[in-house]
């Protein structure tokens, strides 16, 4: 298993491309299976988890090519189809196969996509992806931990008006790529504002799709009766970039950031500035600057616009280093403190209460062995060890890997001294 070897103390400086987004082009890869044509994604990110959506739509019958080892470009056609099960094994190791679900039943009528069950961050249900897909029409049972759908003796699904009970990002994009192909149209209320559901509906659109509102918390779809053949460039990843920023504020560097998509991230970006960095940015850039200790912040999880529960560890090691003291309240998921005890080996001050974390920053971390428990607490523990004094070895990296291209080297890039150790 791959682990990280991470000498800290040295300011990043430079500057670093900013990779497609990994939630965005997951859900476009499920878009493929909404027609019979060809849709070509560009700046599709290198990572574990598009890998692993690959299999789970080849598994299908979709032919899914990418131009050669380091192309960001996937082509998939889905005119093959001779299966319609996202079996436990992928499902298990990435809960967001669940979004071929709205897309097959709108294709072929019929799925059968393995529960995701539990997951580090927390219970995860996907009780409102049904409630909606019920409301299109949809036939649902549990059998044998497999979600099993069909249309019963309808040939498509019907539009409908669909109120979720709570904002969920990959729920709105099930029930989207459902209605794209209804009979009718359809209103998602209370829909997950994401940047990412409006890059999917942009998407769904240039392969002929006709979506109203998508980016706010309503969204209409008048459905057609097919899709045909686009190509789309997948917008930046944003919660990498939030990444990025955070390690440069860490070691009071000065980064910036090339192909980003600033606009995305106001929450974040406000957040930085208020710890003390300079932040600059043009139409595609992000520069930061920090010339001191961080100050400490309080924040709060919340939907977008709100501050993303994805960037909730990174600004925790960040507080662990501040002057003074903040909290940070984590309201969407209830489990997401894993990287608490990981970030107290390396010497941080933190106490959970409920939902809540008090982090007393301290002027410095010690390095520490730390082990990564999911995707963003694999990030936190690597820009922690970035300014912890010593070696910092970071364990199962292989989360890391399902959201990050090629981290270290690109943190090398910046002057970080990381490395990938093979054992
Ligand atoms: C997506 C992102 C993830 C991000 C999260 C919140 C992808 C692949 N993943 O996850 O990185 O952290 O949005 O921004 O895009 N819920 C229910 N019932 C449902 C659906 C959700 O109770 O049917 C709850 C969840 O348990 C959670 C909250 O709603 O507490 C938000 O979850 P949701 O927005 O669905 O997260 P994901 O789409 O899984």
């Amino acid at each position: 298993m791959d682990k990280l070897r991470i000498c800290g103390g040295v300011q990043l400086k430079g500057s670093v491309p900013v990779s497609g987004a990994k939630n965005a082009a997951l859900k476009m890869m499920a878009a493929a299976l909404l027609t019979r044509d060809e849709l070509v994604l560009d700046n599709v990110p290198r990572l574990a988890d598009i890998a692993t959506m690959g299999r789970l739509l080849a598994g299908m019958g979709v032919t899914v090519e990418r131009d050669g080892d380091a192309s960001h470009t996937v082509a998939l056609r889905a005119d093959g189809l001779h299966s319609n099960e996202a079996p436990y094994d992928l499902v298990k190791t990435m809960r967001a196969s669940i979004v071929v679900l709205g897309p097959l039943l709108a294709r072929v009528g019929a799925a059968r996509v393995s529960l995701p069950g539990g997951c580090a961050i927390g219970a995860r249900p996907v009780d409102q992806h049904l409630k909606g897909l019920q409301a299109l029409g949809a036939q649902i049972r549990i059998e044998h931990g497999y979600i099993v759908a069909d249309l019963g003796s309808s040939k498509r699904l019907r539009g409908a008006r669909i109120v979720t009970d709570l904002v969920t990002v990959t729920g709105t994009e099930n029930l989207m790529m459902a209605a794209v192909l209804a009979e009718g149209e359809t209103v998602i209320e209370n829909a997950a504002r994401e940047p990412e559901v409006a890059d999917l509906a942009q998407c769904l659109s240039k392969m002929g799709a006709r979506i109203r509102g998508a980016g706010t918390d309503r969204i209409s779809i008048e459905g057609v009766e097919r899709l045909h053949a686009a190509r789309y460039r997948v917008m930046p990843d944003r919660i990498e970039s939030g990444s990025f920023l955070v390690a440069g504020a860490i070691t009071q560097g000065d980064v910036r950031l090339e192909g980003a998509a600033p606009g995305t991230l106001d929450a974040v970006l406000e957040k930085l500035r208020e710890a003390g960095a300079d932040v600059q940015t043009g139409e595609d850039w992000i520069r930061l600057r920090m010339k001191r200790r961080p100050s400490a912040l309080d924040l709060r999880t919340a939907p977008y616009p709100g501050f993303p529960t994805d960037m909730q560890a990174q600004f925790m090691a960040l507080g662990c280093v501040a002057d003074g003291t903040g909290t940070i309240v984590e309201t969407i998921f209830e489990n997401r403190f894993m990287h608490v005890l990981e970030l107290q080996r390396l010497g941080a001050d933190i106490r959970i209460d409920g939902n809540t974390a008090v982090v007393r920053g301290a002027p410095r971390l010690s390095a520490a062995r730390v082990m990564a428990t999911d995707l963003r607490a694999s990030a936190s523990l690597v820009i922690a060890g970035l300014v912890a004094e010593g070696e910092t070895w970071v364990d199962r990296i292989y989360h890391l890997d399902r959201g990050y291209e090629r981290m270290e080297q690109r943190l090398a890039q910046l002057g970080a001294q990381i490395e990938r150790v093979t054992a």
